[in-house]
């Protein structure tokens, strides 16, 4: 559907001002976008991830046509956008997307009815509705996004979740082959974040909406994203599904980036049906690794608090059992987080809150084989 190959894009540094990272400047260039492909399927929402100033934005502003990319090539449905070989650059308003963005500027001075009208009434003599039509089209934009009933409304008597529904009405009511959203929740306040999440899920599966989708908060990406393209210095790092981003990080910047995580570094030992025990620092401990690991290569384990359980007693048949001693305890409402000292390394636990022990106490921890993902160092 969306298909982006070798993308690069420069900018002049300073031209904003900003203080630029050593490492992404070049001959007073800024690279923004280091050569970067993915593919987007049809009906997918698929999300760039990464800490701000990687190249989300300039990477979805390259898709819209609001950046001249230096290199590379955009196609949407087979329909090619832009290609530097070719000589190619379709114009922002002929590549027939839906764009909503952090400030997602809906026309104050019109109601909520003429925000969504407009983009059909503004269309060329050519590729305009017939008048009833571009009705029936506004009235069933509103009310999938639940503002039928205030289409009389000034656009500026809204509240944050319906002007950012009103966006997004405005961006589909074109009927994009593919909607560019640029975290477009980020000006919410944390609860209604939350359920515009869920509204935008629906709306997305619903609507059949092929997306794609920028965000620097990961459990949004998670939890909204059917695939989930994790960036860094302007280069895509990873894809995949949610679940495989945050099981199977393929190197250290995923494993840190998405969610919190320990991290503990050790040396390969003797192997056991695919299983394999590795020494750290603070005792050995078993994993499992679908890749070969050659004996004594240095490997990171990352371990997720809440895959670390804790028990006052020795628990005999447990694998992977570890001693160690609770330094510190914070209660999160919804669970508690200790921070245990294992032979010098410190070790974050995530609990129910049913099971709370006081600092200074030894305890004995365990992790499950088949939960710590193994990344490889050496090669
Ligand atoms: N118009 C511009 N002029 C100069 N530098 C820019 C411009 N736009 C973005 N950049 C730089 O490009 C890099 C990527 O920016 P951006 O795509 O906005 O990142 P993100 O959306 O991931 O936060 C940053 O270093 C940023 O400062
Ligand atoms: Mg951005």
């Amino acid at each position: 559907m969306l298909m982006v190959d070798n993308l690069v894009k420069t900018f002049n540094s300073g031209r904003r001002g900003r203080a630029k990272k050593a490492d992404g400047a070049q001959g007073g260039r800024v690279l923004a976008v280091n050569d970067i492909s993915f593919r987007v399927k049809e009906g997918e929402l698929f999300t760039l991830l990464g800490p701000s100033g990687c190249g989300k934005t300039t990477t979805l502003r390259s898709v819209a046509g609001l950046e001249s990319p230096d290199r590379g090539s955009i196609s949407v449905g087979g329909n090619v956008l832009f290609a530097d070989d070719q000589r190619i650059n379709v114009p922002a308003n002929r590549r027939k997307l839906g764009m909503v963005f952090q400030s997602y500027a809906i026309w104050p001075h019109m109601t909520v009815y003429k925000n969504v009208s407009f983009p059909l009434e503004v269309a060329s003599r050519k590729e305009r509705l017939p008048k009833q039509e571009m009705k029936e089209r506004v009235a069933q934009v509103l009310e999938v996004t639940q503002l039928a009933h205030l289409a009389d409304r000034p656009a500026t008597n809204l509240s944050g979740g319906q002007q950012q529904r009103l966006a997004f009405a405005r961006a589909l009511v074109g009927r994009p082959a593919l909607m560019l959203l640029d975290e477009p929740l980020s000006n919410l306040d944390a609860k209604l974040r939350e359920s515009m999440r869920y509204e935008l899920k629906r709306l997305q599966r619903e609507l059949g909406l092929t997306s794609v989708y920028v965000t620097h908060d990961q459990t949004e990406a998670l939890a909204l994203s059917n695939t989930v393209a994790v960036m860094c210095d302007g280069k895509i790092v990873q894809v995949g599904r949610p679940r495989e981003i945050y099981e199977r990080p393929n190197c250290h910047f995923v494993a840190d980036f998405i969610g919190t995580s320990n991290f503990v570094s050790g040396t390969v030992g003797e192997s056991r049906h695919g299983e394999y025990r590795v020494e750290t620092q603070m005792g050995p401990i078993w994993v499992s690794s679908s890749i070969d690991l050659a004996v004594d290569s240095n490997v990171l384990l990352s371990i997720r608090p809440e895959h670390v359980s804790l028990s006052r007693e020795s628990q005999p048949d447990e694998t992977n059992q570890l001693l160690g001693k609770v330094t510190n305890r914070a209660f999160l409402g919804d669970s508690v987080d200790h921070i245990l000292d294992a032979r010098g390394l410190s070790i974050r636990n995530r609990s129910n809150p049913k099971i709370s022990i006081e600092p200074g106490a030894e305890i004995y921890f365990s992790v499950p084989v088949d939960k710590i993902v193994v990344i490889p160092l050496d090669s």
